[in-house]
This record gives C-alpha cells, sequence and structure tokens, in this order.
C-alpha cells in the first residue's frame, strides 16, 4: 500500500503512472475527532464519484480518473497531491456560517472560493494566494488553474445536481500534479466532501447527517447513489427529522 488515509487507500501497480484507489465505510469528522462507520458509503463514494468524474471529463475537466474496477475500487493516474483543499461555496454553511456568524443557506454572491492548507496536524488552516506561494504549495500560474477549475467544476455541477433534485450548497476539491506537470482533479466528489440539500425538502444528503448526529445516515448516502447513478426519482428519506 502507498498510502492510507481517513476514507481510502491507495494501492501502487505493476504501471508506475497508475495507482488503484479503495474506498472504505470508515467516518471520520472534526480533524478525526469523531469517528465511525457508514455501511455501504465506500461503494456509494467510488460510484458516485466516478460517475461525477467522467462527466467532468465530459466537460472538458482534466481529471485523474481511469476506470471504476470494483464496487470498492478504482485506476486513478498517478499524481502528486497538492497540498491544498479548494473549497467552493455557493451557499454559507457550516464553518462558513460559524466564522462570518451567518445562518446556514444564506446565498453567497459572488461564489466564494477559499484555499486550505491540507494538513491533519494543524487542522487545514486557511491559506490565501501569497502564503501558498511563499510556503512553496503551489505557484501562482498553479493558484490560478486551480481557480478556473474549480469555477468549471462549479459551474457544471450545479445544474447536474439541479437536474436530479439536488443543491449544491458548497464543496472540497483536491487537485494533483502528473508526471508532466498537468494539474488534474483528483480526491473525490461525493456525499463526504459536498453538502448536498434535497431541493424539495432541504433535508441534508450528505456527510452532515454524521457529522452532527442527524440520524439516518446511511440512507442519505443511499439517495444520494439512487438519484446520481441511477437516474432514479427524487424521494425523500425515511425517517430523517431535517
Ligand atoms: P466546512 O464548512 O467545514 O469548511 O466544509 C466545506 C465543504 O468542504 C463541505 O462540503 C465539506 C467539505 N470538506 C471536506 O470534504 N473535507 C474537509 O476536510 C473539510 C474541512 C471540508
Amino acid at each position: 500500500m502507498r498510502y492510507e488515509g481517513k476514507a481510502k487507500k491507495v494501492y501502487a501497480t505493476d504501471d508506475e503512472q497508475r495507482y488503484v484507489v479503495e474506498y472504505k465505510d470508515d467516518a471520520t469528522a472534526y480533524n478525526a475527532l469523531k469517528r465511525g462507520t457508514i455501511q455501504g458509503k465506500g461503494v456509494v463514494n467510488n460510484a458516485v464519484s466516478s460517475v461525477l468524474f467522467e462527466m467532468l471529463a465530459e466537460h472538458g475537466v482534466p481529471t485523474h480518473f481511469l476506470e471504476r474496477i470494483s464496487d470498492r475500487e478504482q485506476l486513478v493516474r498517478a499524481v502528486e497531491i497538492i497540498p491544498i483543499e479548494v473549497i467552493v461555496r455557493n451557499r454559507a454553511a457550516g464553518s462558513f456560517a460559524k466564522r462570518y456568524g451567518v445562518d446556514e443557506g444564506l446565498e453567497l454572491d459572488p461564489i466564494v472560493i477559499e484555499w486550505c492548507y491540507k494538513s491533519d496536524e494543524l487542522g487545514d488552516p486557511p491559506l490565501n494566494d501569497a502564503t501558498a506561494v511563499a510556503l512553496g504549495l503551489a505557484t501562482p500560474d498553479e493558484l490560478e488553474d486551480l481557480f478556473e477549475l474549480a469555477s468549471t467544476v462549479n459551474d457544471t455541477l450545479l445544474p447536474y445536481f439541479e437536474e436530479r433534485g439536488l443543491e449544491l450548497v458548497d464543496f472540497k476539491l483536491e487537485f494533483g500534479r502528473t508526471a508532466d506537470g498537468d494539474i488534474v482533479l483528483a480526491d473525490e466528489i461525493s456525499p463526504d466532501t459536498c453538502r448536498l440539500w434535497d431541493l424539495a425538502s432541504g433535508e441534508r444528503l450528505d456527510k452532515d447527517r454524521f457529522r452532527r448526529d442527524l440520524g439516518s445516515v446511511e440512507e442519505a448516502y443511499q439517495e444520494v447513489y439512487r438519484r446520481v447513478v441511477e437516474g432514479a426519482e427524487p424521494r425523500p428519506i425515511a425517517g430523517a427529522d431535517a
């Protein structure tokens, strides 16, 4: 194994340009202070992320994704992860709502794109452009690429989720450098890394159900799977409080 993260394992293959990523059911929140298991999450996230990465590639976004090879595994291009978490916010929620003292759900115009330093040890502190460059995390040109790619991902995902009865509130992206130095979208896009609210009811269909102990966690992940992977009609999740 090359690397074990909180939700995934990464394996080398015979081809040094290819890795296999395995999605686990393990869930953590608040920088791993809260830990648990979400049954079936690995299968859901692998499938949802595969569908979304394929769709984004069709819209001109370069990605690491090559192929979903089993329920829990996908084949990806080997990249060096840029240690910057790119957060895109269409509405205030989570740490943003808390930081600025605004209600969750407040529409943001313009949308907000934030950088955080990907470091569990430091608790993913915020970065501005100068800090990211001064710390050697990315070049100014790379930051421009990250911004443009993140905007394109948002413009592509917003209508895609809306057609499936989901409001994309915010999400986190990670990018990698290929051996040639090209920047590609990496990591995953799933209910672990997005806030997705049911358009009809406002019900949360993402990891906030786990973070905030809202119940019906597995059901929420399965509902996103139904809508995104199976193209099924939206339905409410049973037993959800909100
Ligand atoms: P936040 O409101 O906690 O800053 O999260 C913003 C979005 O980014 C939300 O959709 C969850 C996602 N996210 C991750 O995927 N991983 C992380 O480590 C953090 C902090 C946020």
